[in-house]
């Protein structure tokens, strides 16, 4: 069964409470948090301080997706704010085998990023650290691109190469019933949707046409 993770990214950001019980309301399995830094990709989004506060309001597992630049020295704050997956790219960190460990030190599950570019073969020797792996079906930054097909074939390689492991494949950018599909049929286990989510504004109908 896929699960489908609705990206806040696409939410009215002043009632972002309501949106995030109403999320959880309708069957979302995962909150999605873009969290944007303005260098690592063109675009600024919320910290750890907006995250703590819709904290208290839903059960949801927070799946917190930092498109930032060095993140070692934040995985503390989200950490705090109550995040309980935390995603980096792999283009954005130092030492990526550190930053896993620091993660999983924190007690968190440990996601890793992938841009459209960028080839799979990267995660080869820190799988064993990799809770979940975040293949982009656009370039990170903005919603409502389109979905990018040649990542397909990637998922699909993913899925080979960790046979035998415990690890999820989450696609993100783009994803709509057709594309979920697509997703679905190469391997995927989690659905990012923002766009496709909030479109018209019933939760549900939208999360359910995913599935
Ligand atoms: C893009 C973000 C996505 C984004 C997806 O950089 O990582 O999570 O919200 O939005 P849609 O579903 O509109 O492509
Ligand atoms: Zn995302």
């Amino acid at each position: 069964m896929v699960l489908i993770a609705p990206s806040i990214l696409s939410a009215d950001f002043g009632r972002l409470r309501e949106e995030v019980m109403a999320l959880e309301k309708a069957g979302a399995d995962l909150l999605h948090c873009d969290v944007m830094d303005g260098h690592y990709v063109p675009n600024l989004t919320f910290g750890p301080a907006v995250l703590k506060s819709i904290r208290p309001y839903v059960k949801l597992d927070f799946d917190v997706h930092l498109m930032v630049k060095d993140p070692d020295k934040m995985l503390e704050w989200f950490a705090d704010a109550g995040a309980d997956i935390l995603t980096v790219h792999a283009e954005a960190c130092r030492h990526l085998d550190r930053t896993l460990t620091a993660i999983k030190a924190l007690g968190l599950k440990a996601g890793v990023s992938l841009n459209p570019a960028t080839s799979e073969e990267v995660l080869a020797y820190v799988l064993h650290k990799i809770d979940q792996i975040l293949v982009m079906t656009v370039n990170p930054g903005f919603g409502g691109q389109s979905f990018i097909s040649a990542q397909l074939e990637k998922i699909s390689r993913i899925k080979e190469m960790i046979k035998g492991y415990d690890i999820k494949i989450e696609v993100d950018g783009g994803i709509n019933p057709l594309t979920a599909a697509e997703c679905i049929a190469a391997g995927a286990d989690i659905l990012v949707a923002g766009t496709a989510v909030f479109a018209g504004g019933d939760y549900k109908k939208n999360m359910d046409a995913l599935r």
